[in-house]
């Protein structure tokens, strides 16, 4: 399990965070809070409406371990490392190497599996190692369908092999990893939501978590069934369902069709991104990226710090293409881009203020944030015209009021008890 020593870099890096979500400078503060880095680009199945199967030639191996290592000895104060890829992830032998090397330097590990690998010694070993997360892929509730969107796979295996870990988890009575069901959600299996509710309570796992699916190209635009009423309805039944059973259910949106330019509701408005200033993506070879649907490739993490990377010229340009009203089509369909406005920065502003001064961290600390907080309600001033008073969307709007002033006070909680 990861190191307590790395408990205040993470604190700290928290804080920094919510002030680069408060203003949207294009230079950032903080170190990412998500990494997910491509340590497996290898798969031994086939299914249909991945990815995997739409490109050629379609990258197939593993993140070199040494640089792997080399680049997380510099990850203190990230928050949690995914560890995937295009491919299956316990294909790759030295999987537990580079989770010890994570939680080395205090970075959480999740992962996300096919789960046909997890036998019994991969099941001791996943406990052993400690690892935080593990979401296992299942897109359908029973063995035929289940079959064809997860081609090569075996629903009766799978099942099994599931069980097996939740199992030796309440045995060992160990809390991690926190374990999920994950489903991408598509015209084949909508109807089956509630389904896969009831078998992630069979199976004894207590999330359910779904997610569009990205058509893998134009041709597969149809399987999409993204935002309509009938994923809106199956979902309220799977969420029933979750109620009744105990089983938290949550959707998580895509944008389905990164490569269509949507016309944008508040074209010319400061635009902002939670992925573009809190998460990194760390290919196979060390290039990066702040986020999945993003083809551009920015450089690379083996060769520099992270901080380096996140404030590299691509990175801000992206950033300033943002924050400048004129987001990228990658952008432009996408349910987590939302619209900055000066009264929820300055009232998030306001809150972090009050939290850093009842706080206890130690004076420098306090210093070094008063100085930010200074700078940015300047900045503030400076960058929102009177006329420039859209309000933010719900997303933003829900940021300001609730999650990061929580998370402030949560973060500056724990440096106290720690303390
Ligand atoms: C690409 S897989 C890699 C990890 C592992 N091989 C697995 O299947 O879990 C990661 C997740 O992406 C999902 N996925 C595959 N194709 C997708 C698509 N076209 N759109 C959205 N999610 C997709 C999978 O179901 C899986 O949950
Ligand atoms: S198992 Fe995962 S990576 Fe492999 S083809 Fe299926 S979705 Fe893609």
């Amino acid at each position: 399990m990861r190191s307590t020593e790395y408990e205040r870099e993470r604190q700290i890096n928290q804080i920094l965070m919510d002030l680069d979500l408060t203003y949207l400078e294009p230079q950032i503060l903080a170190l990412p809070i998500q990494a997910w880095v491509r340590i497996s680009t290898a798969c031994d199945l086939r299914c249909p409406l991945c990815e995997r199967q739409h490109v050629t030639p379609v990258d197939s191996g593993f993140m070199d371990f040494e640089r792997f290592a080399q680049m997380a000895a510099q990850m203190a104060g990230v928050h949690k490392a995914h560890l995937f890829g295009l491919g299956e992830p316990f294909l790759n032998k030295r999987f537990f190497d580079y989770v010890e090397r994570c939680h080395a330097v205090g970075v959480e590990v999740s992962t996300t599996t096919h789960a046909l690998l997890i036998d019994d010694d991969l099941t001791r070993r996943i406990l052993d190692s400690g690892m935080e997360e593990i979401a296992i892929s299942m897109d359908a509730a029973e063995p035929e369908l289940f079959g064809r969107l997860r081609a090569g796979a075996d629903f009766d295996t799978v099942c099994r092999n599931v069980k097996r870990l939740v199992q030796l988890k309440q045995e060992r009575r160990s809390p991690l990893p926190d374990l999920l069901i994950c489903c991408t959600v598509s015209s084949e299996n909508v109807h089956q939501l509630a389904a896969m509710v009831e078998l992630a309570d069979r199976l004894g796992v207590r999330r359910v978590s779904f997610g569009d699916l990205m058509a893998p190209t134009r041709e597969h635009e149809h399987y999409c069934v993204s935002g309509s009423p009938l994923v809106e309805e199956h979902f309220q039944k799977a969420r029933t369902r979750g109620d009744e059973l105990g089983v938290e259910v949550a959707y998580f949106k895509q944008n389905t069709r990164p490569w269509v330019r949507e016309e944008i509701a508040s074209e010319g408005k400061a635009y902002g991104c939670a992925m573009a200033w809190t998460n990194l993506v760390v290919e196979r070879q060390g290039e990066t990226k702040f986020c999945c649907y993003i083809k551009e490739r920015c450089p690379s993490a083996f060769e520099q710090p992270f901080e380096q990377v996140m404030n590299s010229e691509e990175h801000v340009r992206m950033r300033s293409e943002l924050t400048g009203g004129d987001p990228r089509t990658e952008c432009r369909g996408c349910p987590y881009l939302f619209v900055n406005s000066p009264e929820h920065v300055e009232r998030m502003l306001s809150q972090v203020q009050r939290t850093i001064e009842h706080s206890a961290l130690p004076e420098n600390n306090r210093d070094r944030l008063r100085q930010l907080l200074l700078s940015y309600r300047e900045k503030a001033r400076e960058r929102f015209s009177p006329a420039a008073t859209a309000s933010g969307n719900g997303l933003f709007r829900r940021l300001a009021r609730r999650i990061i002033p929580t998370r402030v006070r949560s973060a500056i909680r724990s440096i106290l008890s720690s303390r």
